[in-house]
């Protein structure tokens, strides 16, 4: 597993991390076991960067990682969020409360300070007011935090947060459905030492065309009860690609996947190629996922003829379908 510089904190993050947000159970249920397979997956597939959330599974997330101890625990980096708890969103963040939740995830985390922690898609108007970022890096002075970054929803937030002088990572939807942050935003974020982490790599799975029109998912899974918006941002599930279109077109990039990559892996090789990506937080229901999402570290990249005919798919044929504000 190759690692990249997580911007100006100089850690040292491996390029494939784990998303962690099915280890809450907000996807179906994973079972304790299961989890645990998970977790050593990652572990023994050299993933370092694990991402969560104080919500994921009402902190049940946070705690397995806490409790799976292996001989790596020391070398892994943990980035957990705060911003999306009911006592703070959408408009009762105060510096108190903020605190008093980032104190919880050091309890579930069971560590002194939180490696790297992320505002969770705070509403644009209350990430902007900037009181938020102030108070982070009042945290990082008092040693509850090392680092801090933005998940975020849009490119306007993205491009407010990207000049921060502290700022050490943005959080974005980044796949080959969502290719336009490679104009605007990676170059600033290049240009500022701000790390990329991508989230929703496989559009939520779609992009590993296992999925067929027909898929039922559980109802207690975001890609039921979210798919098209009902529950949070349109645009997060399936990446905000009506899930039709979005097995239709999984199933058109099927045919130019380079041999021996399924399109998973080319898929996640795609947004290795982009040089401001530091690490892709690639959610797994399973150990095998976790393995086959390592090997694109040790990939080839894919060929520019191959890398011009996704940017050309996506600019004329998927991006009209996008739903959401981007
Ligand atoms: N607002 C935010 O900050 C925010 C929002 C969303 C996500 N995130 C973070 O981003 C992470 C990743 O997002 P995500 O999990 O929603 O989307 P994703 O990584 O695009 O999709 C992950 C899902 O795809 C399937 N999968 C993974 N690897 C596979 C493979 N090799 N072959 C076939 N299927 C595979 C698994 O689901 P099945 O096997 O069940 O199909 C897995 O749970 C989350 O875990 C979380 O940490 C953050």
């Amino acid at each position: 597993m190759k690692l990249r510089t997580l911007g100006k904190s100089g850690l040292q993050v491996s390029e494939i991390g784990l998303g962690c947000w099915q280890l809450g159970n907000d996807f179906g249920t994973i079972e304790d076991e299961r989890a645990n397979q998970i977790l050593a997956a990652a572990d023994d597939n050299g993933i370092n960067f694990w991402d969560t959330a104080d919500v994921y599974g009402g902190g049940k997330s946070e705690t397995r990682i806490a409790s799976h101890k292996s001989e790596h625990s020391s070398n892994r980096l943990i980035a957990t969020k705060v911003g999306r708890d009911g006592a703070l969103y959408p408009d009762g963040y105060t510096k108190d409360r903020v605190k008093s939740n980032i104190e919880g995830s050091l309890k579930r985390l069971d560590v002194d300070a939180i490696d790297l922690i992320q505002l969770h898609c705070v509403p644009t108007e209350v990430l902007m007011a900037g009181d938020l970022l102030a108070w982070m890096e009042d945290f990082q002075k008092d040693g509850l935090i090392k680092e801090f970054g933005v998940s975020v929803e849009t490119l306007e937030e993205a491009l407010f947060a990207v000049t921060h002088p502290k700022l050490t990572s943005i959080q974005t939807i980044f796949n080959i459905f969502r290719q336009d942050h490679i104009t605007e935003l990676f170059p600033k974020a290049i240009e500022h030492d701000v790390g990329i982490i991508v989230r929703l790599p496989l559009a939520s799975g779609v992009l590993s065309g296992k999925f067929k029109t027909d898929q039922q998912f559980e109802e207690g899974d975001h890609r039921n009860y979210n798919k098209d918006g009902a529950f949070f941002s349109v645009g997060e599930t399936f990446s905000g690609i009506p899930f039709d279109k979005a097995v239709a077109f999984a199933d058109q990039l099927k045919a130019w996947t380079p041999e021996g990559y399924s399109l998973a892996q080319m898929s996640m090789r795609w947004l290795l190629d982009q040089p401001a990506v530091s690490t892709v937080i690639t959610g797994a229901s399973r150990p095998s996922q976790v393995a086959e999402n390592a090997s694109v570290s040790d990939l080839a990249s894919l060929s520019p003829e191959l890398h011009k005919k996704l940017s050309k798919f996506y600019f004329e044929s998927v991006k009209e379908h996008i739903r959401g504000v981007m």
